[in-house]
C-alpha cells in the first residue's frame, strides 16, 4: 500500500529550515519518551545545511538528550572527513562539533579508502546497532532531492536503486564521476518518519513530475522512497513548489 505523503509549503527557505529543526526536536521527544535512543540518518548536500545550524543553536539544542541521540548518515562522498564535499564534515561543522553528543553517538560513513570495503564496514555497523531486525528502524530519515530526482545518492538507473538485501552499498555519481556510498531504498523505507527537504527553483520542474506522478512515467529514486509502516513529510519552499 503506497503511503500517504503529507506536503508541507513555506514561504522561505529559512522557515522550511525552522520547521525541519522544529520536527526534528519534536521526533526526538517522542523517542526520548518512549525508547531509550533517538536514532537518526542525516542528510548531505546543502539544503540540510541550516537545520543543523539551528539545531545547534539555544532555541533547539536545549530540548535534545544529545546522549541519547545516534548520528548516522545516509550517504558519503568518497572524500576524506576534511574534504570540503564530505557530508560528514558539513555535518560536524554545523551540528555535531556543537552539541553535547558523545563521539560513539556518532557513525560516520568512511568515505576514504575502498568504497565497496566501506559499505561492508558501515553496513555491519548498522546490523550491530539494531541487532536482531531484518532491517534497520531509524527514527527519522532526512533526504533530500537533486535536479534528477536522485536522493541519498540513490541515483536514476544505478543498481544501487534495485538492490533489495544490501544495506548500505557503494556507487557512483554518474554526472560528477564521483564515488559515493549510500543506504538503500529499503533502509529508507523501513523508517518510522521519513522528511524531505526541498528548496529553490531548480528543483520546481522535477518535484512537479514527483508529486503528480503520470501513470506509466519512469520512477525516480525519490519515489522508491516511500514507509511500509512509517510517516513521508516533504518540506519545500514556495519556490520548490512553484510549478505545483
Ligand atoms: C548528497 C545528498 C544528495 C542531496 C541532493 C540535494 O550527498 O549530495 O545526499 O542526495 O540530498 O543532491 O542536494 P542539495 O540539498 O545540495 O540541493
Amino acid at each position: 500500500m503506497e503511503c500517504q505523503s503529507k506536503v508541507l509549503v513555506f514561504e522561505t527557505s529559512e522557515q522550511l529550515a525552522q520547521a525541519a529543526a522544529e520536527r526534528f526536536v519534536e521526533c526526538a521527544l517522542e523517542c526520548h519518551a518512549e525508547l531509550d535512543r533517538f536514532s537518526v540518518a542525516l542528510a548531505g548536500g546543502n539544503t540540510p545545511r541550516r537545520v543543523y545550524e539551528l539545531l545547534a543553536t539555544e532555541r533547539f539544542k536545549t530540548r535534545v538528550e544529545w546522549p541519547r541521540v545516534h548520528l548516522f548518515f545516509g550517504d558519503e562522498r568518497c572524500v576524506p572527513p576534511e574534504h570540503p564535499d564530505s557530508n560528514y564534515l558539513m555535518a560536524y561543522e554545523t551540528l555535531i562539533s556543537k552539541v553535547p553528543i558523545p563521539a560513539k553517538n556518532v557513525h560516520r560513513i568512511i568515505g576514504e579508502g575502498n568504497a565497496n570495503e566501506n559499505a561492508r564496514v558501515y553496513e555491519n555497523q548498522l546490523r550491530t546497532f539494531f541487532a536482531g531486525l531484518s532491517w534497520p528502524r531509524f527514527d527519522l530519515v532526512l533526504l533530500g532531492m537533486g535536479e534528477d530526482g536522485h536522493t541519498a545518492s540513490l541515483f536514476p538507473n544505478s543498481s544501487a536503486l534495485k538492490e533489495s538485501a544490501r544495506w548500505a552499498v557503494s556507487t557512483k555519481n554518474e554526472a560528477s564521476g564521483q564515488d559515493r556510498i549510500t543506504l538503500t531504498a529499503p533502509v529508507f523505507n523501513h523508517a518510522r518518519q521519513i522528511m524531505f527537504l526541498v528548496a529553490g527553483k531548480k528543483k520546481a520542474q522535477r518535484l512537479k513530475e514527483v508529486l503528480r506522478r503520470q501513470p506509466g512515467s519512469e520512477q525516480l529514486p525519490v519515489q522508491a522512497i516511500s514507509p511500509n509502516d512509517g510517516t513521508l513529510e516533504w518540506l519545500i519552499d514556495a519556490e520548490a513548489a512553484s510549478l505545483l
